[in-house]
């Protein structure tokens, strides 16, 4: 389906009945409408799998494969065309169970009038028009949504150099190490996006507490760790960020409980969370810090190793360290983005 405005259809039709077809595919021809069609479903699959279409018409009962069969497998790989299933009589018509669970659009029952097919046709396409201008709606805002995210982020790095460049290394290790142990695309999304925002919330923190030199007060670093509820508290602007708070949130927790902000232990910790939270200190500790001097990856494998189990999620954690073994000090390449594989 394209982003633009769909006026005439792209229609693959599938039936055993040849002449049908062909007569179907005059008059929707005439239409202006770009048909397909096909008698075996196998192939049409295949089409359907390779290129784009807008409408489906499927007969129900054929053989060898009846429409609904085919029409749930089309489903599991095609959930957005719309789907007109038809039916020679009334009585052979499909349950309402199987309409709603295999998402047909419409069921026309054939005639030698089309009058009702062309009307579900047009039907079919300002639904398709209308799910793309809300489609393109939600893309618009969540982009707005990420710069003005982006712009917070450079407000932090415009005071706290450190943060901003920590955050997106933090971010590219995320994807680097989330793609080794198998996230799916969408959990790298989301852990890309709270690598970059994660510390957002220092934007909240005084200069003097964010910046200090020294060593901090009890009461200083109390202030700290607020950063986690405030980024959370930030991002609650919207929906599109619901999957990337508990990430942002729970990115000090600790294993054992002993972390902030809610002290929550073990699985409770939400997973995307415990895999940033290896990334997050890995950098922490191989990068230089206004009150730490920069330390070699050896000490990161001991610090890691130190606290396996009890900061940090024991598997991940063995996950982690098989990393740093394989790449070494190529990891820094990825993390300071010179490089996406190594
Ligand atoms: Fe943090
Ligand atoms: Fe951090």
């Amino acid at each position: 389906m394209e982003n633009n405005k769909i006026i005439n259809a792209k229609i693959l039709i599938i039936d055993d009945d040849v002449n049908m077809m062909d007569i179907l595919s005059v008059v929707l021809s005439k239409y202006g409408h770009q048909v397909k069609t096909f008698t075996d479903p196998v192939a049409a699959i295949e089409e359907l799998k390779a290129n784009t279409y807008d409408i489906l018409i499927v007969n129900y009962l054929m053989s060898p494969v009846n429409g609904d069969r085919i029409i749930e497998l089309v489903r599991e790989f095609n959930k957005e065309i719309y789907i007109i299933l038809m039916s020679m009589h009334k009585d052979l018509a499909p349950s309402i169970e199987t309409m709603q669970t295999l998402d047909i659009q419409a069921y026309f029952e054939k005639s030698s009038r089309f009058d009702q097919l062309i009307l579900q046709i047009q039907s079919g396409i300002s639904y398709l028009n209308q799910l793309n201008k809300i489609k393109n709606m939600n893309i618009k805002l969540e982009q707005y949504l990420i710069d003005f995210a982006k712009i917070l982020l450079n407000t932090v790095g415009a005071k706290d150099h450190y943060t901003e460049e920590h955050s997106r290394r933090v971010s590219r290790l995320a994807v680097f190490f989330g793609t080794r142990i198998g996230l799916n695309q969408k959990e790298i999304k989301n852990i890309e996006m709270a690598g970059v925002f994660h510390d957002i919330g220092k934007i909240g923190i005084p200069d003097y507490i964010l910046l200090k030199e020294g060593k901090l007060t009890q009461d200083e670093y109390d202030t700290i760790k607020l950063h986690p509820i405030i980024g959370a508290n930030i991002f609650s602007i919207s929906h599109i960020f619901d999957d990337i708070i508990p990430i942002m949130l729970h990115h000090h927790e600790r294993y054992d409980g002993k972390g902030y902000p809610n002290h929550l232990k073990g699985e409770n910790i939400p997973y995307l969370a415990r895999v940033l939270a290896l990334c997050d200190s890995f950098d922490a500790i191989t990068s230089r810090r206004p009150y730490k001097n920069e330390t070699s990856i050896e000490y990161a494998i001991s610090e890691l190793k130190n606290n396996r189990g009890t900061q940090f999620d024991p598997e991940l954690c063995d996950e982690f360290l098989e990393m740093i073994n394989e790449y070494g000090e190529n990891l820094f390449k990825i993390m300071r983005g010179e490089t996406n594989e190594i």
